[in-house]
């Protein structure tokens, strides 16, 4: 009965996203120190999907990845990739894993091509052929017999994804890849990794500051905040999320329904009362921080006992959005 059941959760899964799950994130949390940089995450990738994870600088992204691929420990949970333990299993793991965390090494005075050969010296079974298959999944073929240092760093970044690739992985793993490259390069990339995740079957998983390039590279994001995940959504979901919507708090008072008949009468202010003692406030118009703290400040002179007042989860998540628009210069 029990593997039964085990089995038939994981055909949900699969079912889920009608795909293969590669990544598999089980309530990781790391710390530095006493600081919880990544705090309980969970969630799954897919075969043939690129996955983003979107969050502003410190968010906790680069730690994740670096997890992921083994560069540091997982202090509490744990990550799989094609079903093995990346801590109990690492090279089993790593043999599903392509990635460029930090910058790829290369060797600029030799050419492309003599880089991606020396490299599958180093690795078992990468052949002539699997060299030609990933230099022009790259779109690098015609100018691979060039020296690295005549390229541009988009070039460099390709080759770099294509050295990634040479053993077959099922997930390839990027850090932030479009940091330092022309719009042309990002779009360039951009196609390349679609193509990856869509054509070839590959789970890209990338990292991001920014939502617009998320917005155009990703099919799914998940949104990282303080190492919290706080939503995993497919891209055309946060883009609806992200439609400005007027802030929404939370309140907790003593009497809910004497709060409610004092805020009905504010301008731009719509209540809707959950429990005996707990409401919730929308505020339309300009100014919401002063105004919020006037109505408080009313809710109290005329004796309303107020426990907490809190963004709501939706609101968190705008915030949030706010947060990871901001310095986004190329929306759209
Ligand atoms: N080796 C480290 N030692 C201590 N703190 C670190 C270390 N690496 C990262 N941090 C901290 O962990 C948090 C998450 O960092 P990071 O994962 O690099 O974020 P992101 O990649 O999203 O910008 C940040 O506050 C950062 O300062
Ligand atoms: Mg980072």
């Amino acid at each position: 009965m029990e593997t039964m059941t085990e089995g038939k959760t994981i055909d949900m899964e699969q079912s889920a996203a009608g795909r293969q799950p590669v990544v598999q994130i089980r309530k990781v949390s790391k710390y530095f120190g006493k600081r919880k940089v990544v705090s309980d995450l969970t969630m799954t990738t897919y075969a043939g999907e690129v996955f983003g994870f979107l969050g502003p600088n410190g968010a906790g992204k680069t730690t994740t990845i670096k997890m992921l691929v083994g560069l540091i420990g997982i202090d509490e949970g744990s990550i799989a990739v094609c079903g093995q333990d990346v801590t109990r299993h690492f090279e089993k793991a790593m043999a599903n894993v392509g990635a460029i965390v930090e910058n790829p090494e290369m060797y600029k005075y030799m050419t492309g091509m003599q880089n991606l050969m020396q490299y599958a010296r180093m690795r078992k079974g990468v052949t002539r052929e699997r060299i030609d298959q990933v230099v022009e999944l790259v779109g690098l073929s015609k100018r691979i017999h060039e020296k690295v240092s005549k390229y541009s760093l988009g070039m460099r970044q390709r080759l770099g994804v294509a050295q990634a690739l040479l053993h077959h992985p099922k997930v390839l793993v990027l850090d932030e890849p479009t940091n330092g490259l022309d719009p042309a390069g990002i779009r360039n990339l951009r196609d390349i990794l679609k193509n990856l995740a869509h054509e070839e079957g590959i789970c890209v998983l990338v990292s991001s500051h920014l939502m617009s390039e998320m917005q155009l590279m990703c099919d799914r994001v998940g949104i990282l905040v303080n190492g919290q995940l706080i939503q995993v959504t497919s891209v055309e979901e946060m883009v609806e999320g992200m439609q400005q919507k007027a802030p929404r708090y939370r309140y907790h008072v003593q009497d809910a329904q004497r709060a409610a008949a004092l805020l009905e009468q504010e301008p731009q202010c719509t209540v809707e009362l959950t429990d005996g003692e707990h409401l919730e406030v929308q505020l339309e118009g300009e100014e919401i921080q002063t105004r919020l703290g006037q109505l408080n400040r009313k809710l109290m002179e005329t004796g309303v006992v107020l426990f907490t007042v809190a963004p709501t989860e939706s609101q968190r998540l705008e915030d949030a959005f706010i947060e990871l628009t901001k310095g986004d210069t190329q929306i759209g």
